[in-house]
């Protein structure tokens, strides 16, 4: 077992944590307050390899592994989770899946511009009324003589919908097969038949903007279907699988952000005469934030490491994201707690971590759904 990290990982690490410190932690308030998308800066990040760190070079990426991935996220969400939201889907649900289950073909076509940041990239399973139970989707492939697919109705709460050039679309393709009867496919957004909806009004994340979409009648060529046809439910859970390390990931980053600004303030704020970190209320406190944001980092990291053995990691994946997301939505809590009043204000980025910490619970899999998926796995149980 070794706890060191390679050249490589640290590398990405220290150009995730310099664009994070100089371009990203400045702005992200007025983002938050904007809702505006920080398209100029996920340009530079995808120049710096940041769109796309496990894609190999030939397809536009940064060529590196799930782990430097973990780091790079991390730093980015203490800069800004909105910004680590657009990164991780660009990463992981999009880029990975069709590295994973693109042919040669397609991967050149897509993944390249998403993973050299001149395209956004976004993934579509959610429906207005399936989201945790995502084969109860209704959106319809029906296929034509010609092996081409029409596309009709709707997906909502999508990441990046607004701005996105391409999106990893699943749709029922046959539903008397359920889960074996849906299909992916590559969504063109500038083809006819594709329709963006209202952007939604968001508690947190702000600045990763999120719509409705919706088919009418949109043809997709054969060329376009990912993997085989009535694979695209087990596509989709694979992708998620690797998706929940990122938002394990986001959430770490997150929580060390609250973290780091409670030991300044505890030390530096006085009440009764001593600094406010001196109070065994306010230690215990700082000791159970420490050890959930340890437990988060290691168990976000030990998931990214299964990944990379090539076997199934969904029950890692599961465990890092209900651990880190947890942690982070506690620890953000705590850290307004100790700030008090500074913790409520908008003046101190406190009451944003606090908002943005609240989506990692529930997107990608709630963590009533990862709870289901590791007591599943422990149990043997369904
Ligand atoms: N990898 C590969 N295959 C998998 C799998 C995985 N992780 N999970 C399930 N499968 C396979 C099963 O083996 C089964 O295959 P067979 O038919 O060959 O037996 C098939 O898929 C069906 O599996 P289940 O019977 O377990 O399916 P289920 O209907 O009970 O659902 C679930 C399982 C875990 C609840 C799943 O539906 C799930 O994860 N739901 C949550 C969906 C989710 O995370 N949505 C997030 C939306 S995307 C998002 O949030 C993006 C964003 O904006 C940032």
């Amino acid at each position: 077992m070794d706890f060191h990290f390679s050249e490589e990982q640290l590398q990405i690490q220290a150009i995730a944590r310099d664009i994070a410190r100089k371009r990203i932690a400045p702005v992200a308030a007025d983002f938050d307050k904007s809702g505006e998308f920080p398209l100029a800066n996920i340009r530079e990040m995808g120049q710096l390899g940041l769109m796309g760190i496990e894609v190999p070079a030939e397809y536009g990426g940064a060529g590196m592994d799930s782990i430097a991935y973990v780091l790079a996220m991390i730093e980015i969400a203490e800069a800004d989770c909105a910004h680590s939201t657009i990164m991780s889907v660009n990463n992981t649900l999009y880029c990975n899946g069709l590295l994973k289950f693109g042919n040669e073909e397609q991967k050149h076509k897509y993944v390249t511009p998403i993973a050299n940041g001149s395209a956004i990239g976004a993934f579509a399973l959610t429906e207005p009324q399936s989201g945790s139970d995502a084969t109860a989707m209704r959106c319809r492939a029906v296929k034509q003589a010609d092996g081409s697919f029409v596309i009709n109705g709707k997906k909502s709460w999508i990441t990046s919908g607004p701005v996105a050039k391409y999106i990893l679309l699943f749709a029922m393709s046959d539903p008397d097969k359920h889960a074996r009867g849906i299909t992916a496919f590559m969504i063109d957004t500038e083809r006819a038949g594709f329709h963006r909806g209202k952007t939604e009004p968001k508690l947190g994340i702000r600045a990763s903007a999120t719509c409705e979409i919706e088919f009418t009648d949109y043809r997709v060529p054969a060329a376009d279907v990912i993997g085989e046809e009535g694979h695209g439910f087990k596509i989709a859970m694979g992708v998620l699988d690797a998706g929940r390390i990122g938002i394990a990931s986001q959430a770490v980053g997150l929580a060390r952000a609250a973290y780091e600004a409670t030991l300044v303030y505890a030390r530096d704020r006085k009440a009764f005469g001593q600094s406010i970190g001196s109070f065994q209320m306010i230690q215990q406190k700082i000791a159970d934030m420490k050890c959930k944001l340890d437990a988060a980092y290691w168990l976000t990291l030990r998931a990214a490491w299964a990944k990379q053995q090539g076997e199934r990691f969904s029950t890692e994946a599961a465990v890092a994201k209900l651990t880190a997301s947890e942690a982070a939505m506690w620890i953000t809590h705590q850290a307004v707690q100790i700030h008090g009043g500074m913790g409520y204000s908008k003046e101190m980025p406190l009451e944003r971590y606090f908002r943005d910490a609240k989506i990692t619970e529930i997107y990608e899999g709630t963590s009533e759904i990862q709870r289901m998926v590791i007591a599943r796995h422990e149990t043997g149980l369904r």
